[in-house]
């Protein structure tokens, strides 16, 4: 059997995959098993914002795999020690203490536990759009229907308001409310950024009436929007914060910050066997070292702006907007995102959907100009041949 037999004929199938084996990375691009090259716009989806392979990072998991991988919480240990040093020091002010996990949808599961333990309140306030993850508890949180409702009922005391629309979503939140969760950019919802007014009004109700507020960093975080987090752009600071994909340079790693409000969290309401494992923690150390040592959150502002003007030159006549905050962009078509994505593909560009007419640009953070305009060029192609020229 093939490769992609195997993956096929072994794996739930899940995924909707596309025609591809990708081998290996390095920074921006990656390549496939004939040897082809790709700029990789995909990045593991807004994974790998230190560039593929990066080489402190690879060194980093090279070492620490010589020495310890496993060690579960129950003993403390080096790595973790300076994993939550790091954290601390880059986080938004007034976070100070982490519950280290596995992946975002964990990270999202601990966020509303603890918010519900700190205020002894059950309802959550999530937004329309919003993603938040697919296992049962933050799913609830999650906005969209097909993914919700094959695995009725969910958490209960989760409802959902227009985003961005701050009189109706400030209405929703009262003395019953434990947690507000909200992404500063929402991206599986189709890359629309919050207003600032819209983000303070929600920080000030959540504060007039005893509620958290969840910053949900997931796919902002890590210099993804040209700030360390996003929430900087707004001068809203969480209570909660959630961090999961760029943490660790690629290795799956979560994250919860939370900051005094959130109160002590009694001993063993939430653990990981495998979280603040040394691995990803030497991992996350080497990629956090890379994000700032290489100033990245500067140059995702610089090359983002430069995406955007790039994109917004272009002036296609089937682009609807262009949208997005630092190298996270959307391009909204007027028609189907899915085959434009597939040409782009097959002219060595990787992308992402997010829903039907939006295409995702999530690249690692060292993008470098030369590659936008190589994006961008085959991106002008692929639209100036039309819808048809592509199959379905
Ligand atoms: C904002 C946000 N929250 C949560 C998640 C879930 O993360 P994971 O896929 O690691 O469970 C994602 C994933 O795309 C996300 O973008």
């Amino acid at each position: 059997m093939g490769l992609k037999e195997i993956e096929d004929r072994f794996s739930v199938g899940v995924y909707q995959k596309r025609d591809l084996v990708i081998v290996r990375g390095e920074g921006a691009r990656v390549w496939d098993d004939a040897g082809r090259e790709y700029v990789d716009c995909v990045a593991g989806i807004g994974v790998a914002n230190v560039g593929h392979c990066h080489p402190v990072v690879v060194a980093a998991i090279q070492a620490q795999a010589a020495r310890l991988i496993t060690c579960n919480e129950l003993f403390y240990n080096d790595a973790r020690g300076r994993c939550l040093e790091q954290l601390d020091r880059i986080t938004p002010e007034g976070i100070n203490r982490f519950f280290l996990c596995n992946s975002g949808t964990e990270a999202v599961e601990g966020a509303i536990k603890f918010a519900r333990m700190a205020t002894g309140r059950k309802r959550v306030v999530a937004a329309m759009r919003g993603y938040h993850g697919k296992t049962l508890g933050s799913l609830s949180a999650t906005w969209e229907r097909k993914y919700k409702e094959p695995f009725a009922p969910l958490v209960p005391d989760f409802s959902h308001v227009p985003y961005n629309h701050t009189a109706e979503f400030t209405a929703a939140i009262d003395d019953h409310t434990a947690a507000v969760i909200l992404e500063p950019v929402q991206g599986e919802g189709g890359v629309r950024p919050a207003t600032a007014e819209f983000l303070q009004a929600v920080r000030k109700a959540c504060d007039d009436r005893g509620a958290l507020l969840i910053i949900d960093e997931i796919q902002t975080g890590f210099g993804r929007t040209g700030r360390m987090f996003a929430c900087e752009h707004f001068g809203v600071l969480p209570d909660i914060i959630t961090m999961a994909k760029g943490i660790a340079g690629g290795v799956p790693m979560g994250a919860i910050g939370i900051d005094h409000r959130v109160g002590e969290i009694e001993k063993q309401s939430h653990t990981s066997t495998f979280g603040g494992n040394p691995l990803a923690c030497a991992a996350a150390v080497a990629a956090i070292d890379a994000l700032v040592d290489q100033e990245l959150p500067r140059r995702a502002a610089e090359t983002g702006a430069y995406f955007m003007e790039c994109l917004r030159k272009m002036q296609s006549p089937r682009i609807r907007e262009i949208r997005g905050l630092g190298l996270m962009i959307g391009v909204e078509l007027k028609d189907k995102a899915g085959p434009v994505a597939q040409a782009l593909m097959q002219a060595g560009v990787l992308v992402l959907l997010a829903g039907t007419t939006v295409l995702r640009f999530l690249p690692p953070l060292v993008i470098t100009r030369e590659q936008v305009d190589h994006v961008v060029a085959i991106l002008a192609t692929v639209l100036a041949a039309g819808p048809r020229a592509v199959a379905e």
